[in-house]
């Protein structure tokens, strides 16, 4: 199966096979947002994985949007991930942590009463999960000068990965995040060098890729994009513009790779011309991720076909820590459940 076929990303990071375990948030740091003895069993046990990527972890203190996410900006949350990077290395796994902010994705209630902060002031609409009866409220613009410190965040977080032992980082720029606040024009209606046109637009990612690269390295380096909106944000004609344009930025750039991020890749989008994977395999010449809704044979079949050269696994892997043995075995999988979100088996 070339699913459990050895893949070098480069020449730094070699996998022991094309199975990744997509970023899964879980909600267990304690109440300091540190990483718990826990969470690094939990990881232990799927170290078979070619790649497991962490469940997304705050650059700062004021990325957070969701209770009891861990983040990577204080020692005792880098002495924390440590637990969990010797524990997978030492089952000779490969480890990413996925660095994340989540902008107007956030409520007052995870900012010590602070507005949630965004590119612009739009509110994202709904009803904050996990908080009772919480809504959304409007977010407070960021400042040109803020914008610039939370490049700066993301670096020092890539660098406090290093120092925690991961093998490298993933940027989150998927699923409406802050990063992806910028790249629409939905969210993106500044009018500084952040916003206005497509290539202002682009600038926060790509000054965060080249902050992150330069810090850590190419080869450690890897992004999640959502090219078809589909979680926490709305598409506006002419976006799909704005990726090609990244797209093509990031093809003389060597990452270690790009990820999918969208969870039924089956969907296909009239302004991508196919699926969110098809797209980013027909503009990006790198190794890409696939996600959403795969299954073993899926994966297998579509790397065949030269869809795409990795397949992340994200609910499997949560229902079937052993999701490799099974799958190298032809062992049946246990179905995965939303219940069992409530616990970190
Ligand atoms: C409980 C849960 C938490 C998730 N957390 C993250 C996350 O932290 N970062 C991220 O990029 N995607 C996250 N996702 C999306 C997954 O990485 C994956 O793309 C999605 O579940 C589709 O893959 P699957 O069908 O194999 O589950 C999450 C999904 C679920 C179900």
């Amino acid at each position: 199966m070339k699913l459990l076929e050895e893949y070098r990303l480069n020449a730094k990071v070699s996998l022991k096979n094309r199975i990744v375990m997509a970023p899964l948030t879980r909600s267990f740091a304690d109440d300091n947002l540190v990483p718990t003895e826990e969470i690094s069993n939990y990881y232990e046990k799927r170290a078979d994985a070619g790649l497991i990527i962490t469940e997304a972890t705050m650059i700062s203190r004021s990325a957070q949007g969701y209770p009891n996410t861990p983040g990577i900006y204080s020692k005792e949350q880098i002495a924390g991930w440590k637990k969990t990077t010797s524990k997978v290395h030492a089952k000779g796994g490969k480890i990413f942590l996925q660095i994340w902010h989540v902008g107007r994705v956030s409520h007052p209630i995870y900012l010590d009463g602070q507005p949630a902060v965004a590119p612009s002031a739009v509110k994202l609409e709904g009803r904050v999960p996990r908080a009772d009866d919480l809504q959304y409220e409007t977010p407070r613009a960021l400042e040109t000068h803020e914008v610039e410190s939370i490049i700066e965040d993301f670096r020092t977080a890539a660098l406090n990965a290093i120092e925690a032992g991961f093998d490298g980082v993933e940027i989150h720029g998927a699923n409406g995040y802050l990063i992806d606040q910028f790249l629409h024009q939905h969210t993106n209606k500044r009018n500084d060098k952040f916003g206005g046109s497509l290539e202002n637009r682009s600038r926060f990612l790509l000054q965060i890729v080249d902050a992150v690269t330069k810090a850590i390295g190419v080869e450690r380096t890897g992004l999640r994009l959502s090219p078809g909106a589909y979680f926490n944000m709305e598409h506006t004609k002419g976006d799909e513009l704005t990726f090609k344009f990244i797209l093509n930025m990031l093809n003389d750039k060597n990452l270690a790779y790009l990820h999918t991020g969208i969870f039924d890749d089956s969907m296909s989008f009239d302004y991508l011309g196919g699926t969110a994977t098809e797209f980013l395999r027909e503009n990006y010449s790198g190794t890409v991720i696939a996600s959403g809704g795969y299954n073993s044979d899926k994966g297998e079949q579509d790397i065949h076909l030269n869809k795409f050269d990795l397949l992340a696994i994200g609910r499997p892997f949560i229902a079937n820590p052993d999701y490799v043995a099974k799958v190298k075995g032809n062992i049946e999988l246990t179905a995965y459940d939303e219940s069992m979100l409530g616990s970190l088996v």
